[in-house]
Parts: C-alpha cells; structure tokens; sequence
C-alpha cells in the first residue's frame, strides 16, 4: 500500500515509429499540485491525454484510487479537464456552459441551478450566469471553463496549457485564482506548462520532461539547488555552464580545474569518472564581483555590458581565456559601485553552490 492517490505506472505511448512519452512512473498525494514542466513536444500532453482518457498507453498503468483507469472511457473517469482544444461554448450563456456537465450526467434542474451559483462564486463571477462567453474578457473566459471543470467535484482537474495564450499581468492574476482554488477545494490538479516561472508559482512538485522521460521530480526548491541533471540545472532558474576537468572525484563532490589552471575543491558531483570532460554550473546570482588580483586563484575576466532591469543589474564578462558568464547583482548592491564596462574582475563563488555535470 502506497499513500499515493495516482499512480503511473512505466507508461509508454508510441505513435508508429515515434515514442512521445517512454517509463513515466509517478506518484501524485491526494490534494497535490503537481506540474509537467517540460520544452514543446517533450510528451507532457500525451502523458496528461493518456489520464484523460484521450489516448490509450501502448504499455504501463494508471491508476486512481487504486483502481486502473485503462479500460475506462475519458466521460466515465470522473476527472476536470481545463484544456485549449476544450473551450467554452459559444452560443451558450455562461450559466449554460458551467452547468453542461451536470446536464449530461442529469442532475435535477433546482440542484444544478444551486451548483451553478455556487461553481461561480468560487471563480468569483457571481450574477454572470445570462452572459455570453464572447462578451467577457479572455480571464473571465478562462474562469467560467475552470467553473465548469469543477462543478461536479471532480478528485482530479488536468490542465493544459491552459494560461498561454494570455499576457503576464492577466496570467499572474489566474495563477493566484487557481492557487486559491486548490487550497478552498482541495482537488488534486495536474498541470503542463512550458514556463518555469509559472510551474515554480504553483506547484508543489514539478516533474521535469525531457524527449518523453522524466528526468526529475521535485519540489521548485529542489529542483533548483540539486538538479539532478544539466537539462534540468538548465531548465530551472538561470544557468551559466562552463568547461571543467574532474580533477579528483570524493564521495558526492569534486576538484574541479577550470579555464588557466584555476582548481576549486568541493563541489557537488553528478558525474563518477575522473579525468573526465564536464561542465560546471554557475548560477547569475551566486556569483561575486571582486577587483581583479591576478593571482590565478580565481576565473578572471573583463566586464563586457552592463543591464539595468530594475530589481537586478545583469553583468556579462568575457572570460580571460575564452567564454562568457552573466552575473546578476540585486538593485543596490555594494559591488555595483564603480563597475564599468571594460573593468577586469574576478569572479568569486561558494563551490558548494556550484554543480559538476559529465559533459
Ligand atoms: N497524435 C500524434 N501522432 C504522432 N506524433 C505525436 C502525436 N501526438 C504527439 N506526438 C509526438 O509526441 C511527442 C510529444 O508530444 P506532446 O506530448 O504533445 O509534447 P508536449 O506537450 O510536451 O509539447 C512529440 O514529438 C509529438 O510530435
Ligand atoms: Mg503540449
């Protein structure tokens, strides 16, 4: 006995020759939020349409509430689906279009007049019922299809994608109604999205996607400071690699030789073989700036362009021996002082903050 709600269960999906998803195992809790975060056509829908019921596994299992939704079809599998190609009805009134599900499933007309006022009131659109979708905003849209995904108290919701199509403002705005939701109903919501900044928002897990694998599941906490693989250190915040040598290989970290004979001692490996090719990740904001020595003991380079973006300063240095890092100081740091482009800098960071990958 697991304590997991859904299991997937080393599915597959092959369409002909192309595998979209590949051993996809998975545990979701009951009431998680659990986002597929992934590049375009990395197999986060597939993987979602085989939940739904829109596609069938070549192999592998799903199972909810321990029962195999295999041989179920997509209108009996009790679950809410917030997709782009499941848009509102237009001739419909809003009212109309929430209350289709219970419709089809032929509630009495007085309890889905009640489920009605009540779906609207948790997205917030109470005495919008006579409206028609096309005279409403693209938000309001987008909480009348999450009103009708939810009024029958469904134990799962998927969504697709479903903020995209929509500027960061007005995003930012559904993000927050989601969260809200998830919190007042509880429903466990699985969710793709392309953009870490959303997933890192929502989530409580993020399953990262890669040609059709997983290649971690995390909190965005985790996935950020112990990314299991470079696709991932690379997909979660913002990265700079840089080539390395693995010098020496210790338990779970390493020496490292970077550019000009500079070694650092200490940081995480992902990687076993010494003497090795690799790469070492340097996160912008882990970074510091200091007058250059030319001691040897540090990357060195010359500030190439300094950017105002408001909270941050990005700073890009040219690396002495070849290569480039952007550095990213906060609004008022200290270090901005008498930075200018053409300085020569060190560039000094924590190695336990930094990750060795195998190239
Ligand atoms: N119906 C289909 N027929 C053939 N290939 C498909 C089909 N659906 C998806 N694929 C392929 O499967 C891969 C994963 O697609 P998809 O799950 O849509 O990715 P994502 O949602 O991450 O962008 C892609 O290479 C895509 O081209
Ligand atoms: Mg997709």
């Amino acid at each position: 006995m697991t304590s997991s709600f859904i299991e997937i269960r080393d599915i597959r999906k092959d369409y002909g020759p192309i595998t979209a998803v590949q051993d996809v195992t998975l545990d979701i809790r009951k009431g998680e939020f659990m986002t597929f975060l992934g590049p375009s056509g990395s197999g986060k829908s597939t993987t979602l349409y085989m939940l739904a019921g829109f596609e069938n596994p070549t192999s592998g299992d799903i199972r909810v509430d321990g029962k195999s939704l295999i041989e179920i079809p997509s209108h009996k599998r009790n679950i809410g689906m917030v997709f782009q190609r499941y848009t509102l009805f237009p001739h419909l009134t809003v009212g109309e279009n929430v209350a289709f599900p219970l419709r089809i499933r032929r509630l009495p007309k007085a309890e889905i007049e009640t489920k009605v006022k009540e779906a609207l009131r948790l997205v917030r659109l109470e005495g919008f019922e006579d409206r028609k979708p096309a005279l409403m905003s693209g938000g309001q849209q987008h909480r009348v299809a999450l009103a009708r995904a939810l009024i029958y108290d469904p134990p799962v919701l998927l969504m697709d994608e479903p903020l995209s199509a929509l500027d960061k403002k007005l995003r930012e705005e559904i993000q927050f109604e989601i969260r809200r939701i998830h919190r007042e109903t509880g429903v466990t919501i699985l969710y793709v999205t392309h953009d870490q900044e959303e997933a890192l928002r929502l989530s409580d897990r993020i399953a990262v996607f890669s040609h059709g694998r997983i290649d971690q599941i995390g909190s965005g906490q985790t996935l950020y400071a112990e990314p299991a693989t470079r696709f991932v250190a690379g997909f979660i915040g913002d990265s700079n690699f840089i080539d390395a040598e693995i010098v020496e290989a210790q338990g779970s970290s390493a020496r490292v030789r970077l550019q000009g004979g500079v070694e650092v001692t200490g940081v995480p490996l992902h990687s076993r073989s010494e003497g090795t090719k690799a790469s070492l990740l340097l996160r912008p904001e882990r970074i510091e700036l200091r007058k250059a020595a030319n001691d040897g003991r540090n990357l060195s380079g010359t500030i190439r362009d300094l950017t105002f973006l408001g909270n941050n300063t990005d700073i890009l240095v040219d690396l002495s021996k070849g290569g480039s890092v952007s550095v990213r100081l906060p609004f008022g740091h200290p270090m901005l002082q008498g930075l200018s482009t053409a300085a020569n800098v060190d560039l000094v960071f924590d190695p336990a903050g930094a990750h060795v990958f195998q190239a």
